[in-house]
């Protein structure tokens, strides 16, 4: 099955990157884009194809509606487009991204069961190695088929119960930011020891990639891996235990815990 008509609300970083990945296995002359100022859906159309619509004009004729809005902000687009779906007779699927929101909210804000996907996405879909959790609720075994091969350029999809989806959202959802501080830092100290800045973030940033995918690939712990690289008496247990003595470990660890103490606010507030 086809969706017919892909909706993208909100088409900022998140539903950009989607919008980008999905352009990759459908053709995007069948996508409709809409933001609050209309700027970036205009930017997408122009970019991928497809149109810039309203809200309400998404909702009335796409099949797959992406909601790329922050969570704070879905409630109030979904009050805006709720007669329109209310009136559907079905065949369409609501994919919310909103961090926190529950499936059943969702179902609330519209006033009417509807099928609903629950992503919990992060910005690496863009180059197409991303890692996406999904729960969903009332969708077909098609419709989910559909789903999973139109985001299969955007990366790994993996279904999760909706009650983790939260707790993966502080791993994966805000982990990119969580290493980028740990790739702006390993650069900085390259740079500090004579390296160029863009050799630095390029060696650091290959090995973040690399160490990922050794991790992966091998199934190894990453102690062992750790170890497997840190000779005795050598340079690079001194840098892990310039990294011990700042907390390294234990920072992440918090940093994970707090962006998951913070889904579960989001998701009262919405
Ligand atoms: N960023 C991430 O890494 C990430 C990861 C996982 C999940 N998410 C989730 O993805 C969602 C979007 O986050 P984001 O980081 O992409 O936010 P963002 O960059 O701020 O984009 C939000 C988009 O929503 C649009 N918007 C706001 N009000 C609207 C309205 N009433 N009607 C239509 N569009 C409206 C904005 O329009 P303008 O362009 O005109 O401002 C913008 O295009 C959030 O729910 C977040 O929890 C994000």
């Amino acid at each position: 099955m086809t969706f017919g008509k892909t909706g993208f609300i909100g088409c900022g970083s998140m539903g950009g990157a989607l919008a980008r990945a999905a352009a990759k296995r459908a053709d995007a002359n069948d996508f409709m884009y809409s933001s609050a100022s209309g700027e970036k859906a205009r930017a997408l159309a122009a970019e991928l194809g497809g149109q810039a619509a309203s809200n309400a004009e998404i909702a009335e004729k796409c099949g797959l509606i992406f909601l790329g809005v922050k969570p704070k902000y879905l409630r109030g687009v979904l009050a805006g487009i709720a007669p329109v779906l209310q009136n559907r007779g079905g065949g369409f699927v609501l994919v919310s991204m909103a961090a926190g929101v529950t499936i059943a909210s969702v179902v609330e804000m519209v006033g009417k069961p509807v099928p609903v996907i629950r992503i919990m996405p992060n910005t690496p879909a863009l180059v197409g190695c991303g890692m996406t959790q999904y729960a969903q609720e009332g969708v077909t075994p098609e419709q989910e088929e559909a789903f999973l091969e139109l985001m299969s350029a955007s990366g790994e999809l993996d279904p999760l119960p909706e009650s983790l989806i939260d707790a993966a959202s502080a791993v994966s959802g805000c982990g990119p930011a969580f290493f980028c501080l740990a790739l702006e830092g390993l650069a900085d100290g390259g740079v500090a020891a004579g390296l160029p800045r863009d050799k630095a973030l390029r060696y650091a940033a290959k090995t973040l990639e690399g160490i990922g995918r050794l991790a992966l690939e091998t199934g190894s712990h990453p102690g062992q891996l750790k170890d497997s690289v840190t000779s005795p008496g050598g340079s690079t247990i001194q840098g892990v235990r310039m990294l011990e003595r700042a907390g390294v470990r234990s920072a992440f660890f918090e940093a994970a815990v707090s962006a998951y103490e913070k889904n579960l606010d989001l998701g009262k507030k919405a």
